[in-house]
């Protein structure tokens, strides 16, 4: 199999553990195991009676209750478990596309997205997205980037990079274009539940339409990377079946204790999405007077969910450079756009609490350029 590097993930493999204050995370400030655990009386008891066992490969049944109760028409046998969303984007990928198969991919984008695909010999045509209209999502743009015998269409709301969601008509209309077709709908939902104003929740995809497969992931709204747990939900389940049987060429199974500890936190969700979205709009009263501050140099279209959002620098046409020279200098850690063939933003990510420290050192460091 031939792949393109992961630029985004080569980045951080680089700078994440080595640059003292972080600056753009994706992921929202995490979790301790001992908190998790605090969320139910015997909890500590079964976490240290878990036998280290294989699990089911479908994933253990609390968990697949735990995530079918995310939507509203799943139920358990409608989830399969994953070792992480990475892991859903590769085995779906690969189990359901042929060389040749047509699939659109909504860009910029996590890379798997687009590389994954690519590397199961797919026919890639991007629905991009761009600065210049506000990251508007062109459906005509959509409509033409689509063929009578597309496979599959890869969409991401809550979005990263930009933190936008989509509009509700956009969505309907996407999944109306999708079954015109038969065309699967992939919809990447790992940050679902941490919109900015809860309001604004969009349905999940597998609740709309019987060839979606809705992605969610512990790592993000619930701050729980370090579990590497993911799940997927459709009610095709014989794409969930296909699903599992590449599955059992990669990972076979999930870890045990960290699907005991999915489970546990997904039945108390509520807790860690609610404390994600505390500490992100804390941060973004930070970051708003922070771009006001300094208009003439940085803007960007206000993220509407998720902990991140692309930020233009004006004058600067590779921010890669910029990124570098700020963390060799500041030892604070922006993510340059080149990683998304938008070379003139950056991600910046305010789901951390130490994130006001980071923002401050990064406004001396641009004010001893200026
Ligand atoms: C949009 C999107 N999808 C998937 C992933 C992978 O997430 P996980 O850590 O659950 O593998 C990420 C991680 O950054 C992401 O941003």
């Amino acid at each position: 199999m031939k792949i393109a590097p992961f630029r985004i993930e080569q980045y951080y493999a680089v700078h994440e553990f080595t640059a003292p204050h972080m600056l753009s995370s994706s992921d929202a400030e995490s979790v301790a195991i001992a908190e998790v655990l605090a969320l139910e009386p015997d909890a500590a008891e079964r976490l240290f009676a878990q036998r280290l066992g294989y699990t089911e490969s479908v994933g253990a049944p609390e968990l697949r209750a735990a995530a079918a109760a995310l939507y509203d028409t799943t139920s358990p046998d409608d989830v399969i478990v994953v070792a992480a969303a990475e892991e859903a984007i590769f085995v779906a990928y690969h189990a359901l596309l042929q060389p040749g198969d047509h699939v659109v991919v909504e860009t910029p984008c996590y890379e798997s997205a687009l590389e994954v695909a690519r590397s199961a010999g797919a026919d890639v045509t991007e629905w991009c997205r761009s600065a210049g209209n506000g990251w508007a999502h062109d459906l005509d743009a959509l409509e033409a980037a689509l063929r009578p015998d597309t496979r599959l269409v890869y969409t991401n709301t809550p979005h990263n990079p930009t933190g936008l969601l989509m509009p509700r008509q956009v969505l309907d209309r996407v999944v109306e274009l999708c079954a015109e077709r038969g065309a699967w709908l992939f919809a990447d939902e790992v940050y679902r539940e941490l919109e900015h104003d809860p309001a604004d929740r969009l349905p999940a995809a597998v609740d709309l339409y019987d060839r979606a497969l809705s992605l969610g992931s512990m790592s993000k709204t619930y701050g729980l990377p370090g579990l590497r747990l993911g799940w997927l939900a459709s009610r095709d389940r014989a794409v969930l079946a296909r699903i599992v049987d590449l599955k059992h060429y990669t990972t076979i199974c999930s870890s045990a204790p960290s699907e005991l500890l999915s489970a546990l936190a997904l039945r108390h969700r509520h807790v860690f999405a609610d404390r994600s979205r505390a500490i992100v709009l804390a941060n973004l009263e930070l970051v708003d007077a922070f771009l006001e501050r300094h208009a003439e140099r940085f803007s960007w279209v206000r993220p509407t969910a998720s902990t991140i959002g692309f930020v233009r620098i004006e004058g600067v046409e590779d921010t890669s450079v910029f990124c570098q020279q700020l963390v060799a200098d500041a030892g604070v850690l922006l993510l340059p756009g080149t990683v998304y063939d938008v070379p003139t933003h950056v991600r910046l990510g305010f789901g951390r609490s130490a994130m006001p420290m980071a923002l401050g050192l990064f406004e001396a460091w641009i004010e001893t350029r200026s």
